[in-house]
């Protein structure tokens, strides 16, 4: 008995002292990642949509990381629009875990909250989902590949106005991201002849459309036009816009595409049919690389589940992570990786081309003109118009960099 625990114990000292003197580059190099994401709360399913965009990137590319080159992704759960949790978690990361990369977040106070951080540790903060204009001129070290609300809202304003929409009502989420939507809106669509009815912002947790959603109808607008963010406030939104009859009362409902989120929309119904949206996202394109990335997804999640634009965020910004991961064989330096960042990009995302502005370090896209239909049986976002790239409007008009 004895005899066999002191072999054991040998044995372990033995490997402890092997694992003490192997040379550090036979052991190679690991990139640490911080992921910054919403799994749990209300607003989980956003997160849980993001995460699979990075672990099916992962799944497809992992092994064409440079040789010797390991991947540690850290996820860490801000549970929800919480800004003083994400900073907690980015300092964490930054400080004990000692990331490399950051990445993730949904939510735009979350962004805002981390990167005054990413600017003092100099970790370059790759935005996934978060869309408010202003989030890229808060640091120098945040890249965005997911979208701002002002390019979907402006240029479908400009669409409304010319397309027989004279009155507008405004319903939009009570923060960052649904106030850009309602500004770029009343631009674009007043700068063009439209007219604004009139404007309500809604609380973003346990939101209740009841009220704001009578006021709009109440007002006799042409169209509605909305943003609330994605999964179930969309549906929830949806389905209220169709109790209230607004639809029978000859009311549009127009937005962005957050409205008609891909995996929901069999969740909402018929009352979906029909709604017009702008976005940079269709689970329902027909480009050659979204039919292969959408098959690939069904494979991996189940033949039911529809890729959503937070999925499509969390691919892309691992692609974009994987390209200065390679370009610096695994050691990975702030500024050369600001530097790669700056006028990365993918020719042929399932979103179609990408690329990052190498002045305002923000996502240019195609924007696509859908309307939902029914296609064998399913609701779907369908493409009918694509404007071509669109670089964020805010900036643009602000010359904001
Ligand atoms: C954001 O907080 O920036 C945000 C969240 C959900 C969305 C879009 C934007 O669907």
């Amino acid at each position: 008995m004895r005899g066999a625990l002191q072999m054991r114990l040998w044995t372990l000292a033995a490997a402890l002292v092997l694992a003490a003197v192997a040379p550090v580059g036979a052991m190679g190099q690991t990139v640490k990642v911080g992921i910054i994401n919403t799994y749990s709360g209300p607003f989980a399913g956003l997160g849980e949509q993001l995460d699979r965009g990075i672990r099916l990137y992962m799944k497809q590319h992992e092994k064409e990381l440079p040789p010797g080159v390991t991947l540690e992704i850290i996820r860490r759960d801000d549970t929800g629009p919480n800004p003083e949790v994400a900073k907690r978690l980015a300092t964490e990361l930054v400080t004990r875990d000692h990331v490399q990369l950051l990445g993730g977040v949904i939510f735009t106070p979350n962004a805002l909250s981390v990167a005054p951080l990413a600017t003092e540790a100099k970790v370059p903060f790759i935005i996934m989902n978060a869309g408010t204009s202003m989030i890229t001129t808060k640091s120098p070290y945040i890249a965005r590949v997911s979208f701002t609300l002002w390019q979907s809202s402006y240029p479908l304003a400009e669409w409304a106005a010319k397309h027989g929409i004279k009155k507008v009502y405004s319903v939009v989420s009570d923060y960052g991201p649904g106030i850009d939507a309602e500004q770029a809106f009343t631009k674009g669509f007043t700068d063009n002849g439209g007219q604004m009815l009139g404007a309500v912002r809604v609380p973003v947790a346990n939101p209740d459309y009841t009220p704001f959603l009578q006021r709009a109808k109440d007002a006799r607008p042409d169209a509605v036009f909305s943003f609330v963010p994605a999964g179930k406030s969309a549906t929830a939104l949806m389905k209220t816009f169709g109790d209230l009859g607004l639809g029978q009362a000859g009311i549009r409902l127009i937005g962005t595409g957050d409205i008609t989120t891909d995996e929901e929309l069999q969740n909402m119904g018929d009352v979906a049919l029909g709604v017009t949206t702008m976005f940079h996202y269709s689970a329902a394109a027909t480009r050659p690389a979204n039919v292969a990335f959408v098959k690939a997804y069904k494979a991996e999640f189940g033949p039911t589940q529809e890729p959503s634009f937070e999925v499509v965020g969390g691919y892309d910004g691992m692609a974009a992570i994987f390209h200065v991961i390679e370009a610096q064989a695994g050691k990975i330096d702030p500024d050369k990786t600001m530097a790669l960042l700056k006028g990365w990009k993918d020719d042929d995302s399932p979103r179609g081309p990408i690329y990052i502005d190498p002045e305002t370090r923000d996502i240019v896209q195609h924007e696509y003109l859908r309307r939902v239909e029914k296609v064998n049986g399913q609701l779907e976002n369908v493409e009918l118009e694509d404007l071509g790239f669109v670089k964020d409007p805010w900036k643009e008009l602000n010359h904001q960099k």
